[in-house]
């Protein structure tokens, strides 16, 4: 046989060989192309081939191996890619599980407050944190030197030249309100506000607020309380009670203090309420006239109510959790707690 027929031979035995697995294809690689394979062995067939045939002997020779290493490769690459395609798509596995997070309770509860008196109509407004003495102090009637000052240990900071606070509460956001609006005005203001305490369980130097303001003709103390009342039976329950007690407060006159009938023992009495049935949960009055003319609202023609109350006390209170400082840790173990609130 000569040599271009063992050529031929090889190539049609390279072409039938099957490869549809790893071990199939480093069998062929061993049989055709490895050191001491076919191929090798052809070559060294070589020196028994007459001279002047040598180099044609030799370029069938070598087309045939090249062939041969581009079919190998080939082959390998489509085998390792149906490989991995079967490792990244498994549609039999099962999921990945997913992560939920859990809102904060101060975010859980301020949404609730909120949607509370979004179903009667308040709008959100919002205002800056670092505030000037006009919208903290002046407008709301705290006049210069007024102990009330002392209320709400304030924060004071330098922006440029001026002597800016962090704000005491959000009835700053009010005041702008008032200033860009005309009435009826019916909004809350939920925020971040400021106060110069030590850091305990009970006192933090942050915390956060809603306050509500309703300004239009004829409203009356009795608006206020029958607005509080839906407020408390909505966020506590139908049976919830409230009670007002006479307060001070610089920009409503009169004020008070509002409580709301203990949602532990429904009155009964408990260590929660200190054995009294109540609970104390936000400040509130007639908008003071001088607080409506210093927003420039003709006191004459409006009036108005306004309420304020800290977003950890209402927590506090739905939660049962009496450390403040547990609220700005970050502690995993406090927020995991609250998966399933919403
Ligand atoms: N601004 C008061 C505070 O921060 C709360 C309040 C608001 C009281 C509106 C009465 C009316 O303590």
């Amino acid at each position: 046989m000569d040599i271009k027929q063992k050529v031929e031979n090889l190539q049609s035995e390279i072409e039938k060989f099957e490869i549809s697995n790893k071990e199939q294809l480093e069998s062929f690689r061993i049989k055709f192309i490895g050191s001491k394979g076919a191929l090798k062995e052809l070559f060294s067939e070589l020196k028994n081939v007459p001279n002047e045939l040598k180099k044609t002997a030799g370029n069938i020779i070598n087309s045939l191996k090249q062939q041969t290493e581009e079919l190998y490769s080939a082959k390998k690459e489509a085998l390792e890619m149906a490989y991995e395609k079967k490792e990244s798509l498994d549609f039999s596995r099962p999921g990945e599980p997913v992560e939920i997070g859990a809102n904060h309770p101060i975010s859980l509860v301020r949404s609730e407050i909120i949607s509370i008196f979004e179903r009667i109509g308040y709008t959100v407004s919002e205002g800056p944190e670092i505030e000037d003495d006009w919208h903290n102090f002046s407008a709301l009637n705290f006049p210069p030197e007024h102990p009330a000052r002392d209320m709400q240990d304030t924060f004071f900071v330098e922006q440029g030249r001026q002597e800016m606070a962090l704000r005491t509460h959000t009835s700053s956001v009010q005041v702008r309100v008032m200033e860009n609006s005309t009435p009826p005005i019916r909004t809350i203001s939920p925020g971040r506000v400021y106060r110069n305490e030590a850091i305990s369980a009970r006192a933090h130097c942050f915390f956060h607020q809603v306050e509500g303001l309703y300004i239009d003709k004829d409203v009356s103390f009795a608006d206020l309380k029958q607005t509080l009342l839906y407020f408390a039976k909505e966020l506590f329950g139908e049976k919830a009670q409230i009670r007002l007690r006479p307060s001070y407060f610089p920009f409503t006159e009169p004020s008070a203090e509002v409580d709301v009938s203990c949602t532990i023992c429904s009155g009964k009495g408990c260590n929660v309420c200190k054995y009294t049935g109540w609970l104390e949960i936000l400040g509130c009055g007639m908008v003071d006239p001088n607080v409506l003319e210093a927003c420039g609202i003709d006191s004459e023609e409006f009036t108005g109510f306004a309420f304020g109350m800290g977003i950890e006390r209402i927590a506090q209170l739905k939660y049962r959790v009496n450390d403040l400082r547990l609220y700005s840790e970050n502690d995993l173990r406090f927020l995991k707690q609250f998966k399933s609130a919403h």
